[in-house]
């Protein structure tokens, strides 16, 4: 067995503990299959943490948090800005990553999207820094974009682009060319927009073999939902991939799905892109398929950060059990099923057990070939 990760966890409100609890199964059954050692330590964090300790980030979390190797974290309510905005700014996760992929079990008005936004995550709006005039009859925003930001997003983007090129087969890479478009607003504002544009075009010359374009962010909405199959990695703002996220989730079928990683140099903290949908809370019918897939991501960027094949594996066993479970019509309401969270949760849990016999000496998993592996 290797070295025990210590994943920190925030259950958060909502359908946050059910979405949680079904990703607790899957990671302890992933690890008793590839002997991979998780600690699981609670940081309760949200609205449920305010009322009990009058913080939505209390101090005790926050340092438990940073003493876990990274953060598993499910949607919290109306206390996002002191929880996962904090997190972002205090911990300096800039790269946040948002794949939006068709999987065959999800009905879709598409084929073929396979898609990645690489959404700056520590400036722009987000710097939340507004002010008033005249009692509040006026109100100012500040949008703050910096060489420095912009550059280290633009390269995680390419550097994504290269790592997703890799490990594509043959024939997906005679139709798929890697390519990173900058999306941005540049015409209604040439000096931060600007700014961020240029930035990305001057990282675009140290990749010549990535295509690189530049779009408005208005043309990449459209888009978005003309030709989605056409996107490999997009990289652009926070507010703008704040939205672009949650329209490209509804391409491949649906927020029930959406993963997302916010990445930093030595931490990470992985969530689903949706909030906590009060509406269904309780009712055993949550989709836990963003969760999955967040773990999912969180595996690849353990296999990546710390060099760790069985996670690589893991992830792997993962998403082909995901397809498996989803293709034989367990699924949630939201995508088309009738099953609940649990029987969700059980199915994939089992497929894992029955597709390790084959997994561990095999890297080519017959499911997930023509997947493409999400590295860093
Ligand atoms: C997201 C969310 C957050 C954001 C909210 C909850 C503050 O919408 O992660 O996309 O705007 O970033
Ligand atoms: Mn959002």
């Amino acid at each position: 067995m290797s070295r025990t990760y210590r994943i920190s966890y925030i259950e958060g409100d909502g359908i946050g503990p059910e979405i949680f609890a079904s990703a607790r199964s899957v990671i302890e059954a992933l690890g008793e299959r590839f002997r991979i050692a998780f600690e699981f330590v609670p940081s309760p964090a949200g609205d449920g943490a305010k009322r009990m300790f009058g913080e939505a980030m209390p101090k005790s979390s926050y340092s438990i948090i940073r003493e876990s190797d990274l953060c598993l974290k499910a949607p919290v309510g109306e206390t996002a800005l002191q929880t996962i905005i904090f997190l972002r700014q205090q911990l300096n996760l800039y790269a946040n990553i948002r794949p939006a992929k068709n999987y065959r079990f999800i009905d879709s008005k598409f084929h073929g999207v396979d898609l990645v936004i690489a959404r700056e995550n520590t400036e722009d709006l987000y710097v939340s820094r507004e002010f008033e005039e005249n009692e509040g009859k006026k109100a100012i925003a500040l949008k703050v974009v910096t060489e420095e930001a912009s550059k280290r997003i633009a390269r995680v983007a390419f550097e994504m682009a290269l790592s997703r090129e890799a490990s594509r087969s043959p024939n997906d890479k005679e139709t798929r060319k890697p390519s990173v478009v900058c999306v941005h607003k540049s015409n209604v504002l040439p000096k931060s927009d600007g700014l961020f544009l240029k930035s990305c075009d001057s990282v675009s010359r140290n990749f010549p073999s990535v295509k690189f374009s530049s779009m408005y962010v208005d043309t990449a909405a459209m888009n978005l939902v003309r030709n989605p199959e056409s996107f490999d990695v997009i990289v652009t703002s926070n507010m703008y991939g704040d939205i672009l996220s949650d329209e490209a989730s509804q391409v491949v079928g649906g927020l029930g799905l959406a993963a997302s990683g916010n990445i930093g140099n030595d931490f990470a903290v992985f969530e689903p892109v949706h909030g906590c949908a009060p509406d269904i809370a309780g009712k055993g019918i949550a989709n836990p398929l963003s969760m999955l897939f967040s773990v999912k991501m969180m595996l690849d960027w353990l296999a990546s950060k710390r060099s760790d094949d069985s996670c690589a594996k893991a992830s792997r066993c993962l998403e082909a059990s995901i397809s498996f479970v989803g293709g034989s019509g367990v699924k949630t309401v939201d995508v088309g099923g009738n099953a609940r969270t649990v029987e969700v949760t059980k199915a994939v849990c089992s497929e894992i057990g029955k597709q390790t016999g084959q997994l561990a000496n095999d890297d080519n998993i017959g499911v997930v070939k023509e997947d493409v592996l999400l590295k860093w």
